[in-house]
């Protein structure tokens, strides 16, 4: 754990476009919030700017090491309060000039992203007030890559998608629906990239779009699949990249395969749709990619269709996200939720608790074998939330 924080501050590309960013953005006296502070790193550098007040919020426990950080470099810093807790959960005093946040995706936002932004816009931000990194731009190139194709999707072809006898090749029409989280360099790029989108998060919070592209082929080659990144960008106009040109350390880049490779040469023509949205779950971001390549002559070479919609039938639905205010999610009711309405409901001021424990049993028979539990059951709840005369 402390291992996967050190290289975090030790990638100093990121680190020094973070610390410039927050030089820009922090004006002596501001109030400012960074959300998963970690190490304390950008809560210091916002500090170290000016900042009156810094609410350094991280859920897991490295903040205490933070804290400890805090008193270790207290000399040159000013007044930092560290908040052990869920962003989503915590209630600021005040609202904050200056938000920073860091846990990205490689593609920028994922689900849980876009909701910890929008609630910290909605908020902790003043009106006007600055994220850092202020935004993002998405990114989306054609590759030949051989070794990703191979490991991720082929991996039982040589075998003709059997193992020990048993046939796995309904698996294989299916693992091309995939957004792997891999890395890939720049010879693998066979054109330029292009923008898929571009987002200011003080305006938008959300990776939700569908583009229509036109790709021309500049480097003859085998395509086996497309590459999509995040360039960060900061207040000062500096950005932070996760493109093929320099090394990953902390983050990867995703690919998304072709369902078979396709020779390509220069001047071939690659026309697609490329689609994020928020369903069918909606705690999950479905990706499309689907397209013809024609030659330079306007023959049709191949034609796909891919999509990660395949795949959520199969996809645990990890309820993970429940802990986090999703504001875009319209929550229902569970058994036990209702369980508690109803109870509620008759806690009227006219109702005694063992006639509500009766009227319990009838509403819900299968859930209480005998009057006594459906008594400690209302008892419970009316230590709770009944009024104490
Ligand atoms: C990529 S790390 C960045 C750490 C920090 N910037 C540093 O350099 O040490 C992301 C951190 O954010 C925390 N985190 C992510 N989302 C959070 C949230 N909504 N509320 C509190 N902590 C969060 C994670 O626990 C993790 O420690």
């Amino acid at each position: 754990m402390i291992s996967y924080y050190r290289k975090l501050v030790g990638e100093y590309s990121r680190v020094l476009a973070f610390q410039n960013g927050i030089t820009a953005a922090v004006r002596p006296g501001d109030t400012v919030c960074e959300i998963g502070t970690g190490l304390g790193t950008y809560a210091f550098m916002a500090s170290r700017a000016g900042a009156a007040k810094v609410y350094a919020i991280e859920e897991s426990p490295v903040i205490e090491l933070a804290h400890k950080l805090y008193d270790a470099n207290q000399n040159d810093l000013g007044e930092i309060e560290f908040i052990k807790q869920y962003s989503s959960l915590v209630h600021l005093p005040e609202k904050v000039d200056v938000v920073i946040y860091e846990d990205f995706d490689c593609q920028g936002l994922n689900t849980i992203q876009e909701s910890v932004l929008k609630d910290a816009r909605l908020r902790f931000l003043k009106p006007g007030g600055t994220f850092v990194p202020y935004g993002m731009e998405l990114y989306w190139a054609p590759l030949q890559a051989e070794d990703i194709w191979r490991q991720e999707v082929s991996c039982l072809g040589e075998n003709d998608e059997k193992v020990l006898g048993l046939d796995y090749a309904l698996t294989r029409k299916l693992v091309s629906n995939e957004r792997i989280k891999t890395s890939f360099e720049a010879k693998a790029v066979l054109s330029p990239p292009l923008i898929l989108d571009s987002i200011n998060f003080a305006e938008k919070q959300k990776l939700e779009f569908s583009r229509e592209l036109k790709i021309m082929i500049t480097k003859s080659g085998v395509l086996h699949g497309f590459g999509s990144w995040a360039d960060f960008i900061f207040p000062g106009g500096n950005s932070f990249s996760l493109s093929y040109e320099k090394p990953v350390r902390v983050y990867s880049r995703a690919f998304f395969p072709m369902p078979e490779p396709v020779s390509v040469e220069t001047g071939d023509c690659i026309q697609m749709k490329v689609s994020v949205m928020k369903k069918p779950l909606p705690n999950r971001h479905t990706w499309s990619w689907w397209g013809v390549i024609e030659d330079r002559h306007g023959r049709g070479k191949s034609k796909w269709q891919c999509s990660t919609l395949h795949l959520s039938q199969f996809q645990k639905q990890d309820i993970e996200f429940s802990r986090y205010i999703d504001t875009d999610y319209c929550p229902v009711l569970n058994e036990e939720g209702h369980l508690r309405r109803f109870i509620l409901e008759q806690m009227n001021g006219n109702m005694t608790i063992e006639q509500i424990a009766n009227e319990l049993l009838v509403r819900f028979p299968e859930n209480f074998p005998s009057v006594d539990k459906a008594l400690t059951k209302v008892v419970r709840l009316v230590k709770k939330c009944s009024v104490n005369e």
